[in-house]
């Protein structure tokens, strides 16, 4: 499902730091792309979620550097970006893929810690643009060369606000906590439990492999349409509606309450977002309690409600994603849902091991069927969190 590039990710990211500043890198640091296996549009909502990391990764190998300047190189790039202070304290002065790693930079600054100047070099095997956060991958990555290499005071429980800070007020993007909560604390074997509220995380242990099961994500292939403004819509939507009602967040609205809380709403865009988003939340508890008595196989009906919740309530598929989702249940997959923010990404899909072949197989027909560009297919199991190689 990658972009094509060949070769082992550290070792592009070593040679790239090698051939780009004529130096050995002091160290490298790996963090993962991740899917969500439920809980969508839940974490900014104060409510849960339930990711895991990806074995796909963003390596940066990186060294100390002058004292108050950054030089960052990427393969997506030719040209190193630098800068200095005066732009990293700037939010907005770096654009482009640079700014997640300037962003970074100001995080940590605003946070009062000392930052040492570094070349950085980096290398990733997270295809950007697919919905598996390789932004937050490139972030985690970073933050964690950038501590280690100034031996930083910065607890790793920390670290999600940090990056999610980088995102939401350097580089303006209005997301939650979620992924830089999986890249960085990801556990492999387990899905993260997360109460986006108290930061508070349970690991749950998640095998598909030991169930005779696999995660199959698809890549849509789908262009992202609008996807910012309409994340950033959905967002104010829900804060609206959590004011109409009186409540901190819609993480405060129980279940048993959703009818009246729906009643009290005056128009039927807001109440399906409501909806969406109170019934999604039942959705991850629910889907733990499964996991935790170890009855895998029984979360598929809830992945598959959540795809529905979110065509349907929340609004956020496109024909694409729901065509993976139509095509991989209709070939026997036990659930199947779209993942992460939403008009394109991926799907994932749970299968019996030994069916996998056969539900990528009918994706790419149905896909072949309606004209659209292959997608592209790989099974996932939940990998670790960001880490020092
Ligand atoms: C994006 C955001 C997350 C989360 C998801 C939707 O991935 O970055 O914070 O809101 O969308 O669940």
């Amino acid at each position: 499902m990658g972009d094509g590039r060949r070769g082992d990710v550290t070792d592009r990211a070593t040679a790239g730091f090698r051939q780009r500043y004529d130096a050995e890198p002091a160290g490298r640091w790996a963090a993962p792309g991740r899917v969500n296996l439920i809980g969508e549009h839940t974490d900014y909502n104060d409510g849960f979620v339930l990711p895991f990391a990806l074995p796909l990764r963003t390596v940066v190998a990186a060294a100390p550097g002058p004292d108050g300047r950054w030089t960052v190189w990427s393969e997506l790039d030719d040209e190193p970006v630098e800068f200095g202070a005066e732009k990293a304290d700037d939010p907005g002065r770096v654009d482009g893929w640079a700014a997640y790693v300037a962003g970074v930079v100001w995080a940590l600054r605003a946070a009062g810690l000392d930052v040492p100047g570094a070349r950085l070099a980096i290398a990733s095997d997270v295809p950007v643009g697919s919905g598996l956060s390789s932004s937050a991958a490139i972030e985690s990555a970073v933050l964690a060369a950038l501590v280690d290499l100034g031996a930083l005071d910065l607890p790793t429980e920390r670290w999600p606000r940090l990056a999610q800070r980088a995102e939401n007020d350097y580089v303006g993007a209005p997301t939650g906590i979620m992924d830089q909560s999986a890249v960085i604390r990801g556990l492999q074997g387990h899905a993260l439990f997360l109460d986006c509220r108290t930061e508070e995380v349970e690991q749950i242990p998640f095998d598909p492999a030991a169930a005779g099961l696999a995660v199959l994500v698809v890549d849509s292939r789908a262009p992202h349409r609008h996807a910012d403004g309409e994340y950033a819509a959905r967002r104010k939507s829900c804060e609206r509606a959590a004011a109409t009602l009186g409540v901190a967040a819609l993480r405060d609205v129980p279940t048993a309450d959703l009818d009246a809380a729906l009643a009290r709403l005056d128009d039927d865009e807001t109440r399906r977002r409501v909806r969406h988003v109170v019934t999604e939340d039942q959705r991850v508890l629910d889907t733990v309690a499964l996991l935790r008595a170890g009855r895998v196989r029984e979360i598929g009906p809830l992945l598959t409600a959540s795809h529905a919740s979110m065509r349907d309530d929340f609004e956020i598929t496109v024909p694409e994603v729901d065509t993976a989702v139509e095509a991989a249940l209709a070939a026997g997959a036990h659930g199947a849902r779209m993942t992460g923010g939403g008009f394109g990404g991926c799907v994932l899909a749970l299968v019996d091991a030994d069916a996998a072949d056969t539900v990528a197989d009918a994706v790419a027909a149905a896909y072949a069927e309606r004209g659209l560009a292959a997608p592209g297919t790989l099974t996932v199991q939940p990998a670790g969190g960001v880490t020092r190689l």
